[in-house]
């Protein structure tokens, strides 16, 4: 059962008898740009109608208490010297948080704090950046000190990186943190400059396809590929002086040192060049409204994902097979990290429910798994809830 704004408001009231602030934060979709994020490279996420929500006050005692939901579980925090612990694993992303507050000399006063939310795990829409983001915000307000979101989003990404182990990019935060009704965000993950797209698609929608795997060892392939670009920028350093990320690199570049980019790393850097140029390409497709040459360049990124990049899976490539197949269906693509979770797939609105059955019967022909779908609606990104009628948790 999905958990609800109100569900975790009333398990505050009854655990602390008090009226907490609410905070909600979103997950968050990508349309285009894998594994650029940390390359330097661009991404066009947005923020989800799926959130994870924040009740929280300030203690009326000297115990700061943080209670999951979803867990059923409390933590007791010392606020003057948070450490990284062997258990709750959920603990971390927020420990991480405090930690930076406190690394960063920002005060804080005690809290009970009551989460929970209705992003799913492990399908790639980034349920842990919410829970970072939304967390951080919170924080920032309950003590008053209206901190930057942009200084957020990284105090997040820290905690990601340092007490939960994945040398993430910067992305999922950003579109948790940034997000805008309605918007798409292209965002430059070199400069964080960006810029709002209104997502108009018209006949169109996104599905999501979850495919409900999840691969062990996510994390560390993930930072796996990160070390491989690394390696390979380390390498053309060598001819090319002035790049210092995959972003300053050309295919032309990589092709010419094949036989250098040793092992797997030839590959990744190639996926990287490929992928930032491509969605340098498929943002004019939707300035233009060219949803067939967008579509396209998506299947084009599952390609480069699954054989070069090697970061897909056989559920995933399977359904991406069967989207491509279905005529309703203009692009689609493991989304996220990869290795499980879901693909994004544009849709005619006509042709989601004949596409949706032939796949979930197929998918569970074929691996004996219950996929789930999700239709997701653009929200705004992390904020407060001024009351529990504008979360809107399903
Ligand atoms: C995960 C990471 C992001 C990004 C994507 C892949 O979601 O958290 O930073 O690298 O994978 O694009």
């Amino acid at each position: 059962m999905e958990l609800t704004a109100q569900d975790v408001l009333s398990k505050y009231r009854e655990l602390y008898h008090d009226e907490p602030m609410l905070v909600r934060s979103p997950g968050r979709i990508n349309l285009i740009g894998e594994h650029t994020d940390y390359n330097d490279g661009f991404v066009m996420p947005a923020a989800i109608d799926r959130e994870t929500v924040f009740a929280i006050a300030a203690s009326p005692d000297q115990k700061t208490e943080i209670y999951s939901v979803k867990y059923d579980e409390y933590y007791t925090v010392d606020l003057k010297n948070p450490q990284r612990t062997q258990a709750p694993a959920w603990a971390n992303y927020l420990l991480g948080v405090i930690r930076q507050f406190v690394d960063k000399g920002y005060s804080l006063k005690p809290f009970k704090c009551v989460f929970g939310g209705n992003i799913p795990m492990g399908a790639g829409l980034s349920s842990s950046a919410s829970v970072e983001c939304g967390f951080a915000y919170a924080l920032s307000v309950l003590n008053n000190h209206n901190i930057d979101k942009i200084e957020l989003i990284k105090i997040a990404q820290w905690s990601e990186h340092n007490f939960v182990g994945v040398k993430c990019g910067i992305m999922d935060q950003f579109a948790s943190m940034m997000g805008s009704e309605n918007n798409v965000i292209l965002l430059d993950c070199r400069s964080l400059e960006y810029r709002y797209s209104p997502l108009e698609l018209k006949d169109f929608t996104i599905v999501l396809c979850d495919s409900k795997v999840k691969h062990s060892l996510v994390d560390s392939e993930y930072n796996t590929r990160r070390n491989e670009c690394e390696q390979g920028v380390a390498i053309l350093k060598k001819y090319y002086p002035s790049i210092n990320s995959l972003r300053d690199v050309t295919e032309a570049m990589v092709r010419k040192h094949q036989d250098e980019l040793k092992g797997k790393v030839f590959d990744r850097c190639l996926y990287v060049v490929q992928e930032i140029a491509r969605v340098q390409e498929a943002s004019q497709d939707l300035e233009r409204h060219d949803l067939k040459a967008f579509g396209k360049k998506m299947f084009e990124t599952h390609e480069g994902l699954s054989r070069l990049y090697e970061v897909s899976c056989p559920e995933l490539d399977f359904l991406v097979d069967q989207a491509k197949a279905s005529s309703g269906v203009w692009g689609a693509r493991v989304m996220g990290g990869g290795f499980g979770g879901c693909t994004i797939n544009l849709v005619k609105k006509e042709d989601v429910g004949t596409f949706l059955a032939a796949v979930k019967q197929a998918y569970a022909e074929r691996f004996g798994i219950a996929m789930e779908t999700y239709i997701v609606n653009i929200k705004d990104g992390t904020s407060v809830s001024k009351s529990i009628e504008k979360i809107t948790l399903h």
